[in-house]
């Protein structure tokens, strides 16, 4: 596996997109948001009008292409960017992810992706399961309150309507499916670096990793 792997798994609203997005950006290397995949299939499952809790339906995940490239998600050459951030699929995302077929499916898919250069992944199961062996683990929490507070200063910069209590539930369901399940939960790699991201900015959270990784002696851009 040429390149540099760095793997920053976290639970929802901890920052792990924004976060890896600078970092890619700031570093030259790519990023790739799982969580994205996993949205891109949950939106084509209500798409289809499948029973989402019926594995077998997913099936359909035999004919379709979902890529990560620069930012955007695609399905095939339809770009779901912005489609795969409605309620309804945030609703549904921690059910069409807690399948074996649809999980094996998405981490194939993640590993080939991940082979060739130096790659930031963020999702839940990167450090545990799809980058087992990647340079460089980092867990990132922070509490539910400011989680949800980031959520909601998000929702409303886009103009989406929210109270901030509902938020907190919401994210407090998402994190106890996503913890909870059989399949590959969300889980600390123990190697894995923890980072609480509480009462950090972006930017020093972004700065703590990129210090990590030069503690590992890595030529960046390359
Ligand atoms: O990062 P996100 O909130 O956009 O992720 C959406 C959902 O996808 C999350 O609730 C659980 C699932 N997911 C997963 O199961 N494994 C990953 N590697 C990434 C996301």
């Amino acid at each position: 596996m040429p390149g540099y792997k760095l793997a920053i798994d976290g639970p929802a609203g901890s920052g792990k997109s924004t976060i890896s997005s600078i970092i890619a950006k700031k570093l030259g290397w790519t990023h790739i948001d799982t969580g994205a995949m996993y949205r891109a299939v949950t939106l084509l499952a209500i798409e289809f009008h499948i029973d989402l809790n019926d594995e077998a339906s997913y099936r359909f995940l035999e004919s379709v292409q979902i890529h990560y490239d620069n930012n955007r998600i695609y399905i095939n050459d339809r770009d779901v960017t912005e489609a795969i951030r409605t309620e309804a699929v945030t609703q549904n995302v921690s059910l069409a992810s807690s399948f074996p077929y649809v999980r094996q499916k998405l981490v194939e898919l993640q590993q080939i992706a991940a082979e060739n250069g130096n790659i930031v992944m963020d999702g839940r199961d990167i450090g545990t399961v799809v980058l087992p062996h990647a340079d460089l683990k980092i867990f990132l929490t922070a509490n539910v309150e400011e989680r949800a507070q980031r959520r909601y200063k998000e929702n409303v910069k886009k103009g989406k309507q929210a109270h901030i209590s509902q938020v907190i539930e919401d994210i407090v369901i998402r994190d106890q499916k996503d913890s909870t399940r059989k399949e590959s939960p969300l889980r600390k790699a123990s190697d894995a670096v923890e980072l609480d991201t509480t009462f950090l900015t972006i930017d020093q959270v972004v700065n703590k990793i990129i210090e990590l990784t030069d503690k590992k002696e890595i030529n960046h851009g390359v």
